[in-house]
């Protein structure tokens, strides 16, 4: 190791949405960066924490001490602290945005910070992409329970979320069965059908709906048709959040806050399979449910494997660069290749093959 790149103090952080694994990420940063005889400290809130009063916290080994296994992040995190575009408001009450990027790397030096771990998804490693270009030493960590992250094969949190998704569908089997009933039920992912036809086809839907497939809804209800004339008598129906109708756009809903978020597919579709087919239908929209929970064991697994590496890659200087799963090994890739595309469901992929095999309606 260069002099240069010696290390004695580095921080960490957790940005935007959070993804069961967050945790064992930070417990593997600072039981690595121990090891080495470094300090690490903690940022509160993305990095909000860098521009209040206590929000900076070293993180010793006890600190950490028992949370692999724990969802959510010790740290909280935020998808509103954007420290490029902060929001402000200014002294005539009007909202603004101010670049505090700056501000980020003077506060870190004067800290005494030699380098940021930063832990997050495409928002957060764009931001931590352009701090490094203004001469801050960071390694980047993706997360996203969407795993849409082009750069890695997996991330953690996404298989969490499978899980938790496919034990919802393998439930509304039963209560569906009973009731003679159509039941969609809307998962997350953003403009990637990943959760949905991992979840759809370990949990047996009948029709799985993803962004990648535009659908028809005749195709769609043509197949709950079957289901019924079949005699099986009912039929599960997975949408992606991000699925849209052929010629259609995706559903769009308004949070609180003001935020435009994906949203309300399940309740289009339903409203379709129930005029068009006159089967009893309902919706289910499972929501942060699938961020919620502790991570099962793979996802510890590679959110500590992710961890270690990421302290290693401080070690060897390697800055500007994220962590990424190249199976069978970690790895590092620059940020910039990290975001330069999305990941989507590839439809000549395996998975997509074996859905088709199975007989289940992907729209199309
Ligand atoms: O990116 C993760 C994710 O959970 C998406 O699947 C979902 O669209 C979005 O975040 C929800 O964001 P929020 O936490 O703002 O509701």
């Amino acid at each position: 190791m260069s002099p240069e790149n010696q290390i004695r103090r580095i921080a960490v952080n957790t940005g935007g949405g959070d993804a069961p694994g967050l945790n064992a990420v930070i417990r593997a940063v600072v039981l690595s960066a121990d090891q080495r005889g470094w300090e690490v400290y903690g940022i509160e809130e993305s990095y909000d924490g860098l521009f209040r009063e206590g929000g900076v916290r070293r993180l010793d080994r006890a600190a950490v001490r028992g949370i692999t296994h724990l969802g959510g992040t010790i740290l909280g995190t935020t998808n509103r602290g954007d420290p490029l575009q902060y929001p402000v408001t200014a002294p005539d009450g009007t909202a603004t945005k101010l670049d505090r990027g700056d501000e980020v790397i003077r506060i870190l030096r004067e800290r005494e910070i030699d380098a940021l771990i930063a832990i997050g998804g495409d928002g957060s490693l764009a931001i931590a992409a352009e701090l490094h270009d203004r001469g801050l030493r960071v390694v980047g960590v993706p997360k996203t329970i969407d795993n849409d992250l082009a750069a890695t094969n997996l991330t953690f949190g996404f298989l969490t979320a499978v899980e938790t998704a496919t034990d919802a569908i393998d439930k509304l089997h039963s209560t569906a069965a009973a009731h003679r009933r159509v039941m969609v039920v809307e998962l997350m992912g953003r403009n990637a059908g990943w959760i949905a036809l991992f979840a759809g086809v370990a949990g047996t839907a009948d029709v799985i709906l993803v962004p990648e497939i535009p659908y028809d809804i005749e195709s769609v209800c043509a197949k709950i048709e079957h289901r019924y004339t079949s005699g099986r008598g009912f039929a599960i129906v997975v949408a992606a959040e991000g699925a849209y109708p052929k010629g259609g756009d995706a559903s769009y809903e308004t949070k609180g806050g003001g935020q435009v978020r994906l949203g309300g597919v399940a309740d289009s579709v339903a409203a379709e399979i129930e005029a068009r087919t006159g089967r009893e239908t309902r919706t289910l929209v499972l929501g942060h449910l699938q961020r919620g929970g502790g991570p099962i064991a793979y996802d510890r697994l590679l959110a500590l494997r992710f961890g270690a590496a990421a302290v290693k890659l401080v070690a060897e200087g390697c800055f500007g660069c994220m962590v990424a799963l190249d199976p069978p090994v970690v790895r590092a890739v620059p940020l910039k290749d990290a975001l330069a595309e999305r990941k989507t469901v590839p439809l000549d992929s395996d998975i997509v093959q074996t859905a088709r095999s199975l007989g289940v309606c992907l729209g199309d």
